[in-house]
């Protein structure tokens, strides 16, 4: 099966009445793909059960100058329905404009990303012709990470991108991929992080990966370090079932991974929250293509057969799918797919699919077809106010000094003598500096090459125990004679340390 119904929290609902979808055809190759898709559904019966309600989203909204891409009544609209089929959207480069699509994931908690990947037939890959079968699936945290967007320029020459990996966001993603394993019958789940270098940020990724997976004590696991697990999906993309990744990590390896199976153009996607959920096309608007007629829709109509799964329309999903594998089987395809015989339009390839709509096929399994639809969808309750979540609650926290960020052209000794004579009167002393991460005082290699910042760190005098106000005036002190672009007070948490060493300390 290429997609399968995840674990939805939705109830079941009366059948006679008609499901509402926020529709954003989106911007490029968008409104002809969504177009053929939307055909495949009408055909295939889904309009009898579901009506799709369009929403204004995407460039045109970019270009009236609304720097959220979507309108006032669009985000009442999905906050409404609960649920958003969405073609690609381009993002303004430069501008301040965010990516929308990132935007929608992390305003409206779709916290997952769900992909499949598999061999289908009639598109050839370097694997499908080695006989090497590629059936896995990419879960992805959608809302963490450098997704955050907080970016600053700190000196004239440096810049700085915050990361931020929670324990709550890392259990809520991590469990997804559990119950979305368990849910699918998926025997083995693989976390890819880059823990042995970023301990703290994808080492909690890891560590709550363990913590989860003890619920789970049927699923195999183990974990593989980002670079390898990139190494390993191209030699030996069959030995991997299902991997959970971070935010930008699991980016990169989902357009990877749609490499292995003929491209983008094949790539589902669900970005599923608690309460609001989005299907979109993993592919971009294809400028290059857009308004021709040459676009493959297979991306978002796979996206679409999740979403009829996660109300409840299995069996309908199963049918359309069913024809799409026959239909590539059978040769049709669109320019894009390395396959046999010509290739047909974006109007051909979906008139093929709903043509064969009742066909197998015949070289690989198809899906089961169940034998009724159970239509289910109970649209979101909007909460009185935003959800905290917590994990750590009875954690002892203790300031023990802070780290300064300063714009410097001294020499480290130069610099560390002016600070120590600043901080004499402090309960602080000058403990490292660092500069990209690399100490280089009090000890260190001439070899090290600096920028113009650097880290300085000053930790408490022996026995001294404060809040963090004190660490706030030594900063004004410093202040009054550097220029300061970044403080972070650093803190232990029932005794272990919540900071890094430097690189060499
Ligand atoms: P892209 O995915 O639009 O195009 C990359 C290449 O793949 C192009 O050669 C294109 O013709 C081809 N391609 C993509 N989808 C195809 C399809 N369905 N059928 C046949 N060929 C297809 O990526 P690009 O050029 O980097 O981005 C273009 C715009 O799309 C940008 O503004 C970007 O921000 C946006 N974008 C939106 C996404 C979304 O809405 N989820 C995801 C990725 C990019």
């Amino acid at each position: 099966m290429l997609t399968q119904d995840h674990p939805s929290t939705q109830q079941v609902s009366d059948m006679t009445n008609k499901l509402t979808i926020a529709l954003a055809p989106g911007d490029g190759i968008g409104p002809e793909i969504t177009r053929a898709c939307l055909h495949i559904f009408k055909v295939a019966g889904v309009l009898d059960h579901v009506e799709f309600t369009e929403v204004d989203m995407g460039r045109k909204v970019f270009n009236e100058g609304d720097t959220r891409g979507m309108t006032d009544e669009a985000i009442e609209t999905i906050e409404a329905t609960g649920i958003l089929y969405k073609g690609p959207m381009g993002t303004p480069i430069g501008g301040g404009g965010k990516s929308i699509n990132v935007t929608l994931r992390k305003t409206f908690g779709a916290f997952a990303n769900l992909r499949h990947f598999q061999t289908l037939p009639g598109v050839e890959t370097v694997y499908s012709r080695a006989g090497v079968p590629v059936d896995f699936y990419v879960v992805r945290e959608n809302v963490e990470d450098t997704y955050g967007g907080i970016e600053h320029r700190l000196t004239p020459d440096s810049y700085c991108a915050k990361r931020i990996i929670t324990t709550p966001g890392c259990d809520q993603i991590n469990r997804f991929a559990f119950e979305t394993a368990k849910a699918f019958g998926i025997d083995k789940v693989t976390c890819g992080h880059k823990a042995n270098i970023m301990k703290m940020t994808d080492g909690t990724f890891l560590d709550r990966f363990k913590f989860v997976a003890q619920d789970y004590p049927q699923i195999e696991t183990e974990d593989v370090i980002i670079d390898a697990l990139c190494m390993n999906l191209v030699l030996r993309p069959d030995k991997y079932k299902m991997i959970v990744l971070t935010n930008l990590q699991g980016d990169i390896v989902s357009d990877l991974a749609a490499g292995l199976v003929g491209g983008l153009g094949f790539a589902p996607s669900a970005n599923i929250g608690d309460q609001i959920s989005i299907f979109e096309a993993v592919h971009g608007t294809a400028p290059d293509i857009a308004g021709q007629d040459l676009a493959n829709p297979t991306s978002l109509l796979l996206s679409g057969l999740i979403m009829l799964r996660h109300i409840g329309m299995r069996k309908t999903a199963a049918i359309i799918e069913n024809s799409l594998l026959y239909t590539l089987e059978s040769g049709v395809h669109t320019g894009d797919v390395k396959g046999k015989g010509q290739p047909v339009g974006t109007t051909d390839f979906a008139q093929a699919i709903a043509d064969n709509l009742g066909k197998n096929p015949e070289t690989i399994e198809g899906c089961t077809v169940p034998a009724k639809d159970e239509l289910h969808h109970t649209p979101p309750v909007r909460p009185s106010a935003n959800q905290i979540m917590t994990t750590h609650e009875q954690v002892e926290t203790t300031v023990c000094g802070c780290d300064i960020f300063l714009q410097n052209i001294l020499s480290p000794t130069e610099l560390a003598a002016k600070l120590h004579r600043l901080t004499q009167s402090t309960p602080f002393k000058l403990t490292v500096i660092s500069n990209r991460g690399t100490q280089v005082w009090p000890t260190g290699s001439p070899y090290t090459e600096m920028v113009n910042e650097c880290c300085v760190r000053f930790e408490l005098k022996e026995g001294t125990v404060i809040g963090q106000g004190p660490t706030v005036h030594l900063l004004a002190k410093v202040a009054e004679k550097f220029t300061v672009t970044d403080f972070i007070p650093i803190r232990m948490y029932d005794g272990v340390p919540g900071f890094s060493l430097a690189q060499g300390q």
